[in-house]
């Protein structure tokens, strides 16, 4: 057949997940080879890459001027095409030579956010091309997730996924393999973040870094009322001497910070569910609601939103992989990969 001519074997597979926050890669056979921060440091004066993944994630904030640490994602898309393009062939590169070198370039599952433009498709697929890909297959992230919840996206009913990362939460109805429905948004675990630093600044006239923000939030942030309080101490550099300072931080104050974002989160869900063919909807009601993303981690994010809409939500295994497990899924399915694969420009 044509069509597995032109597919060949994916036995020289990769799937990768290009996060805002995380890039994950999962190659066949092996499973989940690289999970680091989607962060590369670079030395300005030399143009030198210094440190890439997590250990440029450590120098956020704490760089001298002639050295940037930047994102090359932005709410799930690339918004810097070279710094994008170099830490893709660094995390291939790390896979290709930890084990056994590849005769031929890998072919690569990736995904792209729900509403990308061709502009930006297009970018994510050059770039994958310019990083050594021979053939890139472009998925939407949203689909991959669903298939590594294991989440029966082929039946004829309503499944809902729900998957909240760092850039952006993406709400889609899917039944048949397709999506029948969808809404996304910009608000997910960063906007968390940022509401943190605001708090902290504007309560405690205290300047957060971004780690130490994010930390609280996974450490004592809520979403609803937690049976047992938390608090913990904020370090930070106070806005007057400039010194660093410290205060300490409940988990209600903390809950009370980022309701804004979550609430915007539960108003995405709700404004799909409110948009989806009635049928649909007594499907999700009767099964649930699957949650994913590593913002799904959030505690009680879950009861929330069961409680507000009511409807019983689960949360998927292992949320923050469920994107790139599903890449692995379709590196192994060509038929699903066919039918789900969007059109590239090649
Ligand atoms: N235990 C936790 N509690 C709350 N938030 C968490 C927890 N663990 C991780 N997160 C948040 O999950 C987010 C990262 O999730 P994920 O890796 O799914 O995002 P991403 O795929 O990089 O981003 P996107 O899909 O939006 O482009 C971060 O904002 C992080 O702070
Ligand atoms: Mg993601």
């Amino acid at each position: 057949m044509i069509f597995k001519k032109f597919f060949g074997k994916l036995n020289k597979g990769l799937g990768i997940d290009l996060g805002s926050c995380n890039t994950l890669v999962f190659q066949r056979d092996r499973g989940i080879v690289i999970n680091e921060s989607s962060v590369v440091a670079i030395n300005n004066r030399t143009d030198q890459i210094l440190a890439i993944g997590d250990e440029a994630r450590r120098m956020l904030g704490k760089t001298p001027p002639h050295i940037t640490a930047t994102k090359p994602l932005e709410f799930g898309i690339i918004s810097d095409f070279e710094v994008a393009e170099k830490m893709i062939k660094y995390f291939t590169n790390k896979v290709n030579t930890s084990r056994f070198s590849f005769s031929a370039m890998p072919r690569i599952v990736v995904g792209v956010p729900l509403d990308v433009t061709a502009v930006e498709k297009k970018a994510v697929e050059d770039v994958l091309l310019a990083a050594g890909a021979s053939q890139v297959y472009m998925v939407e992230n949203i689909m991959a997730t669903a298939i590594g919840a294991r989440i029966p996206i082929q039946d004829p009913t309503g499944n809902m996924v729900v998957n909240i990362g760092g850039g952006l939460t993406e709400v889609a109805v899917i039944s048949l393999d397709g999506i029948v429905n969808f809404k996304s948004s910009r608000v997910a675990g960063l906007a968390m973040d940022r509401d943190i630093i605001n708090f902290a600044r504007d309560e405690f006239s205290l300047v957060l870094g971004e780690m130490v923000a994010e930390d609280i939030k996974k450490k004592i942030g809520s979403a609803a009322i937690l049976k047992e309080q938390l608090e913990m101490p904020m370090r930070g550099r106070d806005i007057l001497s400039g010194l660093p300072r410290e205060a300490r931080a409940h988990d209600g104050q903390i809950r009370e910070a980022i309701s804004k974002s979550v609430l915007k989160i539960l108003d995405t869900i709700k404004a799909t569910l409110e948009t989806t063919p009635p049928e649909l909807v007594a499907d999700i009601y009767q099964k649930g609601i699957y949650l994913t993303g590593g913002s799904a981690q959030l505690k009680e994010l879950d009861v929330l939103i069961s409680r507000s809409i009511e409807i019983p939500v689960h949360i998927a295994d292992d949320p923050q992989t469920c994107a790139v497990r599903g890449m692995g899924v379709l590196l192994d399915d060509e038929a699903l990969l066919k039918d789900i694969v969007l059109p590239t420009s090649q």
